[in-house]
């Protein structure tokens, strides 16, 4: 397995794509990019500086002050953000970001930014990157693409307990209306909406575990490597 090949993972709002992309990430010693983190990174701050989210000529304005960063995790698992020099990644998981973060990933300029970066990041090839766009605006001719789905349900009781566990208070009922208003926010919008097309591979995790996605998307990999 020689050729190093670009993955994009697509799909709606926590149904497992950063475990999977992480997964393939490690396997293939590849570089795994959360672009959703990005977004919220600059959500947070634009809450922080109690910018208004729904003045598009605002946020723009203020786009030259937010640096971003991924920086190796000290366990050296996995990429971790920081926001104008500040590691960020805990914060950025917060409801309160999670109920912003779509009205700010709906501003063109806002995605320009990024991406921009997230092609750098990709141009050497040897990166698994996550998220709405991935596949059709990001790199468009990524060798493989996924695109994750699952049931409403079972995502929100997904995320629930992943908020839960790292100590956040949140209602399951709160954190599954944050998820259908996101996909809703993020499927409709203008610039680059999350839609799937022929040249993804489709993969409905509501029934599988973590190793039955990660040996289904191996297979394809395999495929294409060998
Ligand atoms: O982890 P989860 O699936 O809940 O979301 P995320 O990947 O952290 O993304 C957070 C939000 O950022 C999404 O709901 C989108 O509004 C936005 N996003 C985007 O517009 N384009 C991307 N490539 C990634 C995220």
């Amino acid at each position: 397995m020689s050729r190093k090949i670009n993955i994009a993972i697509d799909g709606y709002s926590s149904c497992g794509k950063g475990t999977l992309a992480k997964a393939l990430a490690k396997k293939l010693s590849y570089i795994f990019i959360d672009s959703g983190a990005m977004y919220r990174a600059v959500t947070l701050f634009l809450l922080r500086n109690k910018v208004n989210i729904a003045d598009e000529i605002q946020i723009e304005s203020r786009l030259q002050d937010i640096q971003l960063e991924f920086k190796q995790s000290l366990d050296n698992d996995r990429f971790e953000i920081y926001l104008n020099g500040e590691n960020v990644e805990s914060e950025i998981r917060d409801l309160s970001v999670a109920s912003k973060v779509s009205e700010v990933a709906k501003v063109s300029a806002v995605r320009k930014k990024l991406v921009e970066m997230q092609q750098t990041i990709g141009q050497n090839k040897g990166v698994v990157m996550d998220g709405r766009d991935i596949g059709t605006v990001v790199f468009p001719d990524a060798e493989l693409k996924i695109f994750m789905t699952a049931s409403t349900e079972v995502r929100a009781q997904r995320r629930y307990k992943e908020m839960i566990a790292a100590g956040k208070v949140v209602e399951l009922a709160e954190v599954q209306q944050n998820l259908i208003d996101r996909d809703r926010i993020d499927s409709s919008r203008d610039d680059s909406p999350l839609t799937m097309n022929d040249s993804y591979n489709e993969l409905d995790n509501s029934f599988l575990s973590p190793e039955q996605q990660f040996e289904l998307a191996m297979s394809w990999v395999t495929k294409l490597l060998d």
